[in-house]
């Protein structure tokens, strides 16, 4: 592939802002993409366990559930999250998304339904499960089944797009121009390393759930002590397979003595015996924060080192700096964003830790967040739409 071709492939318009700033953006939200994806894979797959167990075993009567409704919420969140590394990517790596999309074009259609189709199917799985106990197996395999299908397309989407070198092969295969849109192309052992993380993942999320109701009196010791025992299970068999596939990844690929390398194995020891240890579960959360943000750096120095050996580096987009498009996306992301989550999250945990029932009107903070979230949305929607209107008229009146 020749670099002209990959730059002739870029927006004319330029990048808003520097590149790298879209840059480290990508690998800060694709990294909480991948949390909830992990998060939501590992707790349905242990629900579906669970549903086997949960009419006989008094502790996977309380369990299953939960679970359910942890996936079932992770998937909204996980679609939400995907968003954002998405715009990021076609933002800088545009030459490499729009190709990949193109030459997979009929797999990109088939991701939308299904995904429609596998969530759909998941609130029929959680509403069979609350009717009945253990009802609902079935469709819950098979919702299951569908969401690791769409982790596969999406697998698929970001492999090849960092296959520049046989994007003419794919298109014209024999010379012959092949427009099917059929494009399918696997790295197993990178696949294989991503969803092996939804085991750990869900393993400290048990270990954090187990913590967390520890102080509620209508969770009883032994149920506390089960969720937490088979969390601490889960997250060593979990990291040990994922560090095994992961070291054969890099070998594959040469990067095992990258430094990036180096270090997301030295996070995922430390994982390792912290999770094993079990002593505070929310300072392993912070590690496994810092081991996904360092293995999506380095899904990102992959591609940017293909891309660089190329020819293309991101750093050298045209810069076309527009500030108030960057302050409307900030002002977006940090303010409206940051105070709705912090309301949403001081609810949660307040919900979690009051005995009984919680009442939010009654609470200074609950208060205070709610009454900020919602100006701060009327503020937003008026500036959107009064600067969005403006412009329109300005320019065709
Ligand atoms: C159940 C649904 C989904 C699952 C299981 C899933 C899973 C994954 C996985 C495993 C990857 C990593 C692939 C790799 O690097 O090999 C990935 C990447 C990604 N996903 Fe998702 N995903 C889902 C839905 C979505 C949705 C709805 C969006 C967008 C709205 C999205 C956006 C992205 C983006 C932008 C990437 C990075 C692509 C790249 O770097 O080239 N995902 N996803």
């Amino acid at each position: 592939m020749d670099a002209s071709i990959l730059l002739a492939l870029r927006d004319p318009a330029g990048v808003p802002f520097y590149p790298v700033v879209f840059q480290a953006l990508y690998v800060l939200t694709w990294a909480l993409h991948a949390a909830f994806v992990l998060l939501a894979l590992g707790s349905m797959g242990l629900s579906l366990y669970g549903t086997m167990k949960q009419k006989t075993d008094s502790h996977w009567k309380i369990l299953t559930p939960h679970l359910i409704q942890t996936g079932k919420i992770s998937v909204s969140i996980l679609i939400v999250l995907g968003v954002a590394p998405l715009l990021f990517t076609q933002v800088i790596y545009d030459p490499n998304w729009y190709v990949a999309n193109t030459l997979s074009g009929m797999w990109v259609f088939i991701f939308i339904y299904t995904l429609i189709v596998g969530y759909s199917m998941y609130y029929w799985y959680y509403y069979a499960n609350k009717s009945s106990q253990g009802g609902g197996k079935l469709i819950g395999l098979i919702s299951f089944g569908i969401l690791v299908f769409c982790g596969i397309l999406m697998h698929n989407f970001a492999v090849t797009s960092i296959m520049p070198n046989d994007w003419m092969d794919m298109y014209a295969p024999n010379g012959v121009v092949d427009t099917s849109g059929w494009t399918f192309n696997i790295d197993i052992l990178r696949l294989i390393f991503m969803v092996s993380l939804s085991i750990p993942v869900v393993g400290i999320f048990l270990q954090n759930y187990a913590r967390f109701l520890s102080t509620r009196e209508n969770f009883s010791q032994e149920f506390i002590s089960h969720a937490s025992s088979l969390g601490t299970k889960l997250s060593v068999v979990g990291l040990l397979l994922s560090a095994a596939t992961f070291v054969l990844w890099m070998i594959a690929i040469g990067y095992l003595l990258h430094p990036l390398s180096l270090a997301t194995v030295v996070g995922v020891v430390v994982l390792l015996f912290l999770s094993a240890k079990n002593t505070n579960s929310y300072i392993t959360t912070g590690v496994l924060v810092i081991v996904a943000l360092l293995i999506s750096a380095l899904r990102e120095l992959i591609r940017y080192d293909i891309m660089g050996q190329l020819g293309y580096s991101i750093y050298d987009y045209p810069v076309n700096l527009e500030i108030p498009t960057l302050l409307m996306f900030l002002s977006t992301f940090l303010v409206m964003g940051g105070v709705g989550v912090a309301y949403l999250l001081t609810m949660a945990w307040k919900v979690g830790k009051t005995q009984g029932i919680f009442d939010g009107s009654k609470d200074i903070w609950v208060n205070k967040l709610g009454t900020y979230t919602i100006s701060i949305m009327v503020a937003w929607m008026v500036i959107f739409f009064g600067w969005g209107m403006t412009f329109l008229f300005k320019n065709i009146l």
